[in-house]
């Protein structure tokens, strides 16, 4: 399973880069927002920066929502830099200009999906990943997961081989979940992926090995 962490802040990419296990990055124009990052040309910039960081995939999103604009918009972030996927919503355009880039050999990620119809959409459309947003499901008293399990079993029916990307992840449960049923990817904020390190057996544990090997290598005066 390949870990993506689903920020625009650079402190946060750098420190999941440091711990080995980073596969990607993705982004929106909600966590620029978030991270502060205004201004087109200061978005450009944090997608290099970004890419300059990691080894995989970034996924840099469009803002049009006409098949031209997605185009226009879409070349223009993969000239950015070799890494950059290019990520397009799950409406009609956005399946048309999916299509689009596929031919051209333009990674992509097919974002805002919610149901198994879309996901089979994107996958047909030749999408490289899908997106579906479990947190959001969970929100809505609708099973994410179980829409991670549905997409995995009408891909593996067909072969289809776009990625299914979970997304809209918030906590270490929604990791482990995904990963028992198969998806491709995770997108996680940092403290999810920090939590699945965590349980108080391995610090008890710990705390009594360096307190025995003390014991035992106490230095006598
Ligand atoms: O990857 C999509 C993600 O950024 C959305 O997460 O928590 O806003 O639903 P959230």
């Amino acid at each position: 399973m390949k870990f993506f962490i689903d920020t625009a802040n650079l402190a946060e990419i750098k420190e999941a880069q440091a711990l080995g296990v980073l596969d990607g990055v993705t982004t929106n124009p909600s966590l620029m927002l978030k991270d502060g990052v205004s201004g087109d040309e200061n978005q450009l910039q944090r997608y290099v920066d970004i890419c300059e960081i990691v080894d995989g995939d970034v996924s840099a999103e469009v803002i049009a929502t006409d098949l031209e604009g997605i185009i226009n918009e879409g070349e223009a972030l993969a000239k950015l830099h070799t890494q950059i996927t290019v990520k397009v919503p799950m409406i009609k355009d956005g399946i048309k200009a999916l299509k689009y880039f596929s031919d051209k050999g333009i990674k992509t990620n097919c974002t805002l999906v919610f149901s198994p119809g879309q996901a089979l959409l994107a996958a047909k459309a030749g999408a490289t990943y899908v997106s579906p947003f479990i947190g959001r499901l969970d929100d809505a008293t609708t099973d994410g997961v179980e829409l991670i399990a549905q997409i995995r079993h009408i891909y593996d029916n067909y072969g289809y081989e776009t990625q299914i990307l979970a997304a809209s992840i918030r906590n270490p449960m929604h990791i482990i979940k995904c990963a028992e049923v198969g998806a491709d990817v995770a997108t996680c904020p940092l403290s999810a992926i920090l939590g699945l390190m965590k349980h108080p057996l391995t610090d008890i544990g710990l705390a009594q090995f360096i307190a025995d090997y003390n014991k035992v290598n106490a230095v006598t005066a």
